[in-house]
């Protein structure tokens, strides 16, 4: 946990439990946290599995990378010092929406070991779900959605390298994820299937009615 600078703070403890929440919203909740190479396929799991959760009576709820540096993350780029503040302020925000009863879909390339592991850290031992979207990097950048990898190569190729994960930046993978999902060889659907069935399995999701 980050160092608390501030002095004469209380915790106000909350009335409400966690099984009063999970009795509103049908959840026992827990962070399934999508990592992977940018191109992996992430934000399309994510998206589709948010979907299907909602639509089955499960509130859930996608944090997105790209879409936090819009705003909460606005002032951090990709230095690995600059990713860690990144993936310590999602974790923490996807804490506190899992405390407030949903399934949390935190979808963020996070390719240092140590930053998802203080995640891990935070939260209760079955709590967090990391879940490795693996592809081959030449997969990603053939695929390239955002013409990034393209731009991460004319970069480097100009001596001007961007620091852009899996061509002049880490990504170490999950030494043992709850969930290894092989975007090249599995459909969304089949993805969404193996994340639903997990929670299932796991009783994450409480039977309505
Ligand atoms: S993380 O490494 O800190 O976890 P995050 O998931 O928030 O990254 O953001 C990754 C997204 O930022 C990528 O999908 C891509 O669209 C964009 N991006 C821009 N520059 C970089 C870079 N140098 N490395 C990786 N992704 C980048």
């Amino acid at each position: 946990m980050a160092e608390i600078k501030a002095t004469n703070i209380t915790w106000h403890p909350s009335k409400v439990t966690a099984a009063d929440r999970a009795a509103a919203t049908h959840n026992r909740p827990c962070i399934l946290w999508l990592t992977g190479l940018s191109g992996c396929g992430k934000s399309t799991i994510a998206g589709a599995l948010e979907h299907a959760l909602i639509s089955s009576g499960h509130p859930a709820y996608v944090l997105d990378g790209d879409n936090l540096r819009h705003g909460l993350n606005s002032d951090l780029g990709f230095s690995p010092q600059d990713r860690a503040e990144n993936i310590r302020r999602a974790g923490e925000l996807a804490r506190i929406l899992a405390d407030a009863g949903l399934i949390v879909i935190a979808s963020f390339i996070s390719p240092y070991a140590a930053d998802r592991l203080r995640v891990r850290q935070l939260v209760g031992p079955d709590e967090f779900v990391e879940v490795f979207v693996d592809a081959p990097v030449e997969v990603c950048e053939a695929r390239d959605p955002k013409g990034l990898y393209k731009k991460a190569r004319a970069a480097v190729a100009a001596g001007k390298p961007l620091g852009f994960t899996g061509i002049d930046a880490p990504y170490e993978t999950p030494s043992n994820p709850e969930i290894h999902l092989k975007s090249h060889e599995q459909s969304v659907s089949q993805a969404v299937e193996i994340i639903f069935n997990y929670l299932r399995r796991h009783g994450r999701l409480v039977q309505q009615g």
